[in-house]
């Protein structure tokens, strides 16, 4: 048994977890409770952005003494090697908005890139093995994820995070709660699915392709906590 918390910034990205797996309100705003494979799991609707989302991964740390943590949600793609709704699973995260980065590798807490956690990954990559095997079509890569406060919807800056940070996609959140979580010393993964490609069309996609995408990434996430 474990305590596993599970971070989506928007509605979208948390729905299908509170439906599928019974979710009850917590005495905290935004975080649900529920049972699954024996584990504890808790919810939180974190709002967007770094700071939203470092806010809830540290209450679900402080208050509901979660063991893992787990973001869940979609991305500008950064490569065309992916099609909309296939997934990203991070390797190593970081932030694109932080400038210069190496303050952070100079000062608390002495790293800008935050490796997730190899057994969780693992375990997300045979996630998306056994989904595909069931008949779920979808490709999925795990390589780095680069997170800012901004919605990206210009191909030159994304083709820039692609080459500057190796990214193949970006988000607003994940780095953040990475951060969290390294911190407090405690596994994370960040599952993404693509929304849009960060480009001029961005906003459409995302409008159009949002809740299917998110779907996708709390089918992996939720696959993933049976084997935890
Ligand atoms: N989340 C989904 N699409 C995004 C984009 N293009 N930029 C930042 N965050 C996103």
């Amino acid at each position: 048994m474990a305590k596993i918390g599970i971070i989506g910034a928007m509605n979208s990205e948390v729905v299908n977890f509170c439906k599928e797996l019974g979710a009850e309100k917590t005495k905290i705003e935004g975080i649900y409770k529920a049972e699954a494979f024996g584990h504890e799991v808790y919810i939180s609707e974190s709002g967007i952005g770094k700071v939203n989302a470092a806010i809830s991964a540290q209450r679900l740390v402080d208050i509901f003494e979660v063991e893992y943590l787990i973001n869940s949600g979609v991305a500008g793609c950064l490569t065309k090697e992916l099609s909309t709704c296939d997934a990203v699973i991070a390797k190593e995260l970081t932030y694109h908005d932080f400038n210069p980065l190496d303050i952070l590798d100079r000062n608390p807490p002495y790293t800008s890139r935050f490796k997730a956690d190899e057994k969780l990954v693992k375990i997300a990559e045979n996630a998306c093995e056994e989904l595909i095997s069931g008949g779920e079509k979808f490709k999925y890569i795990t390589g780095n994820i680069v997170s800012g406060d901004c919605f990206i919807n210009d191909g030159a800056k994304a083709k820039q995070l692609r080459e500057d940070f190796g990214a193949f996609c970006t988000e607003m959140e994940g780095a953040a709660i990475a951060h969290v979580a390294t911190v407090n010393k405690i596994p994370f993964a960040v599952i993404r699915t693509a929304s849009d490609f960060a480009d001029e069309n961005a906003d459409i996609s995302f409008e159009e392709v949002e809740k299917i995408a998110a779907k996708r990434a709390s089918f992996i996430v939720s696959k993933m906590l049976e084997s935890i």
